[in-house]
């Protein structure tokens, strides 16, 4: 029998892309050098060797991108600035033709109907900070809240959806703990301090993005994962306890209840991870501050983890994730198909933090599906992914949780950070020779599904 999935009036639909994934023009009208132009300049960072020289071309095709946001039914688009474009060596003298291209976009996107939902952080952090130390240091915070000073008194007349970061677990710990991100650190004690003052830096610009922005929403995204361990020995468990903390509690915590997690606390102290000068460089009102309330909590989700005790040597004493369930689906990134997981970490945070609403910011998944000689791009698997992931969401709304939208990622295939452009996660193909953008049966499904509120499974 034929499932009819449907979503309440009002939800809603979107997709999202970010600055340094697209734009391109890194050279062009005054945009300073962020991290990663920098970090792609050594090419064994990137799989493919490449860069965001050029990406999408998105700073030259705005307008034609917008008008693909429109045929392809969109209420809505989640898009990021990059502060380098804004102020080129982060603090200091504001580069206005930066703000001109965001100011263009928003004006583009409010003429056809398109909400904008604003991204302050995606990543790319001006190279300047980072040469004074970047997130480690709590400068970079105080910097983060004069930039989004300067974008929100811009833009805050007519962009209403403000998201402060995007993902914080990757901009602390994929950057400064494992590396694989820019600046490519690998050192446990800069990665958490980097996490606090990026969480500082949210909170101590909620209340200027209010200032700016009349009536707007606020909020934060954080990536979640339900961590899950592989066994039932209680060694797994208790690893599976740490990962969690690691990835969810950690940003969580703080956010809504004013707290890092005690155990996450000890955790890192025993294992010598916490910075020295934690207990100075947390100061007193911080977290208060940390947990300015918001409106919204963005939720990206992607997949689960599976967390074993046994690490592998390089790795001792940190739980690893595995990818157990040999009857389980991976997407081309290797990362698992597990639908239910959205309800899972969409009912955990409303039952356990309590936030006002919530937006799925990303969700999708890499296939590599390529156009036919007709330029047709079936991508069956991409459909039948976002199809199972919306009717969990869909199951979260009915359990209570308070979703009011939901965000495709990508509007287009873009350059995938250290995976360069060997991932495509659009709903649009783009081919990079010709910057032609080509809509997946993806796309075309999911017009169906805003246009009709729902689909049938
Ligand atoms: C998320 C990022 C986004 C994109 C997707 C695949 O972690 O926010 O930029 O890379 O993963």
């Amino acid at each position: 029998m034929a499932e009819r999935v449907t979503f309440p009036e009002g939800f809603v639909w979107g997709s999202a892309t970010s600055s340094y994934q697209i734009e391109g023009a890194a050279h062009e009208d005054g945009r300073g050098e962020s991290i990663w132009d920098r970090f792609a300049k050594t090419r064994s960072n990137i799989r493919d060797g490449s860069n965001g020289d050029v990406a999408c071309d998105h700073y030259h095709r705005w307008r034609d991108d917008i008008a693909l946001l429109a045929e392809l039914g969109h209420a809505a688009y989640r898009f990021s600035i990059a502060w380098p474009r804004v102020i080129p060596t982060g603090r200091g003298a504001v580069n206005e033709r930066g703000l001109d291209f965001y100011s263009r976009l928003v004006d583009g996107l409010l003429e056809r109907g398109i909400a904008p939902y604003a991204t302050l952080f995606h990543w790319d952090l001006p190279q300047a900070l980072d040469e004074r130390g970047g997130w480690p240091k709590r400068d970079t915070a105080e910097a983060f809240v004069e930039y989004a000073d300067v974008v929100t008194r811009r833009l805050g007349d007519r962009v209403k959806r403000w998201i402060t970061h995007n993902e914080p677990w990757c901009s602390s710990m994929l950057a400064y703990e494992r590396g694989i991100h820019a600046p490519g650190r690998k050192d446990w004690r800069a990665a958490l301090a980097a996490s606090h003052h990026i969480l500082l830096s949210h909170g101590m610009a909620v209340p200027v993005v209010r200032r700016n922005s009349a009536e707007a929403e606020v909020g934060i995204t954080v990536n979640l994962s339900p961590c899950v361990p592989a066994s039932t020995s209680p060694e797994d468990h208790a690893a599976a306890r740490v990962h969690d903390g690691y990835m969810n509690r950690w940003f969580l915590d703080p956010v809504f209840r004013a707290t890092y997690p005690a155990d996450m606390i000890a955790e890192y102290g025993a294992r010598g991870r916490l910075p020295e000068d934690w207990t100075s460089l947390v100061r007193p009102g911080d977290l208060r501050q940390i947990a300015a309330p918001t409106d919204f909590l963005g939720v990206n989700y992607y997949n689960r983890h599976v967390a074993r005790s046994d690490a592998i040597p390089e790795e001792k004493n940190a739980p690893r994730n595995v990818f157990l369930a040999p009857q389980s689906e991976w997407t081309d990134i290797g990362w698992e198909v597990y639908a239910a997981g959205l309800f899972e970490v969409l009912m955990r945070v409303h039952l356990e933090y309590r936030p006002d609403k919530l937006y799925v910011t990303e969700n999708g998944a890499a296939y590599g599906d390529a156009p036919d000689a007709g330029k047709r791009v079936a991508d069956a698997r991409r459909v039948a992914y976002l199809e199972s992931h919306l009717a969990a969401a869909a199951r979260a709304i009915d359990a209570g949780a308070p979703l009011a939208g939901y965000f495709a990622w990508s509007l287009m295939d873009n350059f995938e950070w250290d995976h360069g452009y060997t991932q495509r996660f659009g709903l649009c193909w783009v081919d990079y020779e010709t910057q032609e953008r080509i809509p997946k049966d993806s796309a075309l499904w999911y017009r169906n599904v805003i246009r009709s509120r729902g689909l049938t499974r």
